[in-house]
C-alpha cells in the first residue's frame, strides 16, 4: 500500500513510520517537501502520487505560544487537514488526522470521561485551531480516521524526558495536580493507527489514548519510581502554575469505541515502562 505521511520529523511520525513501513510504500514529507497549508501544492502532490492513505502528523504544537500566533497556528491545524481532506477525496484515498483532548474545556467532572460525542468548546487558541481541523476534515471528505489523543511522549521534547533531567538536578519538583488525564506513548498510538488500517474498523472519531487516569504529580512519581530518582515531588494547583494557555482539567477519554474494534490499548503504566526502557538504555 502507498502511505503518505506528513509532518514526517515530528515525535508522532517518527513512531508511525517505524510501525507502518514493513510491506508498504512510505512517501514522507515535512513542510519543507510539503507544506499542508498550501492548497494548490496539496492536491497537485496527491494527485501526482496517489496514496491510499494519507496520515497527518503534520500540526502546529506550541501550546502557549498558539496564544500569539492564531493566524499561523490556525493554517496549519485547521485549514492544512481541510486541504488534505480535500485532496483525499479527490483521488479516493483515506484521510487520517491526529486531534486533541484540548477541544473540550475539560470542566466535566473528573468522576467522568468525555466521549466522542460529547459538546466541545476549546478554550485555547490550539485548541480552537484543532477543532477547526477536526471539522475541516469531517466536512471535505467522508472515508476519514480522527484519533484524538492527549499527553503524548515519544521519540523528541516531551514531559518525560523534562521530569528526568529536572530529577537530576537534586531540587524539588513542583508538579501540577489537579488535572487528569492519560499519558501517551507515541509507539501504542502509532499502533492503534496501524491496527485501524489493517482491520479496516469503520471510519470516523476515535478517542486515542494509553488506559488508565493520573494526574501529570501521579505520572511524575511513577517516572521518578521506574527510573530510580530520588527527588522530591511537591503537588501544586493549576492556579499555583499559570501557563499563557490554561489547560483542561478534566483531559479522560473514554476509548470504548476503539476498545469495540478489537484495537489494542495498553494501559499508561506499562507504556511507560516500555518507554523507559528505550529511553534509559539508548
Ligand atoms: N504532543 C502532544 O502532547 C499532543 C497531544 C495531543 C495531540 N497531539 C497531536 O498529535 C499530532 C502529532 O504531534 P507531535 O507531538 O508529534 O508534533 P510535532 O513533534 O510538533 O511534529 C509536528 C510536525 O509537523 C511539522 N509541520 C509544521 N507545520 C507544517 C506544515 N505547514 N506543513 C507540513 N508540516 C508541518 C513540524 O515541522 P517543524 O518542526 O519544522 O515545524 C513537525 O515536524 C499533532 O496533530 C498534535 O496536535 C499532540
Amino acid at each position: 500500500m502507498k502511505i503518505l505521511i506528513t509532518g514526517a520529523n515530528g515525535m508522532l511520525a517518527k513512531s508511525v513510520i517505524k510501525r507502518v513501513q514493513k510491506g508498504n510504500e512510505l512517501i514522507l514529507t515535512d513542510v519543507a517537501d510539503l507544506d499542508i497549508t498550501n492548497e494548490e501544492a496539496v492536491m497537485q502532490f496527491v494527485e501526482e502520487k496517489k496514496p491510499e492513505y494519507i496520515i497527518n502528523c503534520a500540526a502546529y504544537t506550541a501550546v502557549d505560544k498558539a496564544e500569539e500566533v492564531y493566524e499561523l497556528a490556525d493554517k496549519i491545524n485547521g485549514d492544512g487537514p481541510g486541504n488534505l481532506a480535500k485532496a483525499a477525496k479527490k483521488i479516493g484515498a483515506i484521510l487520517i488526522h491526529i486531534s486533541t483532548d484540548y477541544v473540550f474545556d475539560g470542566e466535566l467532572d473528573v468522576s467522568k470521561f468525555y466521549q466522542e460525542n460529547d459538546k466541545v468548546g476549546p478554550v485555547t487558541v490550539y485548541g480552537k485551531t484543532k477543532l477547526h481541523g477536526e471539522e475541516q476534515v469531517q466536512n471535505n471528505t467522508d472515508k476519514y480516521y480522527i484519533f484524538r489523543t492527549a499527553w503524548l511522549y515519544g521519540d523528541g521534547n516531551n514531559f518525560v524526558r523534562t521530569m528526568l533531567k529536572l530529577g537530576k538536578e537534586n531540587e524539588p519538583v513542583s508538579v501540577v495536580a489537579d488535572q487528569h488525564g492519560s499519558p501517551t506513548y507515541a509507539e501504542d498510538l502509532a499502533n492503534i493507527i496501524g491496527e485501524a488500517i489493517e482491520k479496516q474498523i469503520p471510519y470516523g472519531l476515535y478517542h486515542s489514548t494509553n488506559q488508565g487516569f493520573t494526574t501529570w504529580y501521579g505520572f511524575t512519581q511513577k517516572i521518578f519510581a521506574l527510573a530510580n530518582v530520588n527527588c522530591e515531588i511537591k503537588p501544586v494547583t493549576s492556579e499555583q502554575f499559570v501557563r499563557p494557555a490554561k489547560r483542561p482539567k478534566n483531559s479522560q477519554l473514554n476509548k470504548d469505541k476503539l476498545l469495540a474494534q478489537g484495537i489494542t490499548i495498553p494501559t499508561w503504566e506499562d507504556a511507560l515502562k516500555r518507554y523507559l526502557e528505550v529511553e534509559l538504555h539508548s
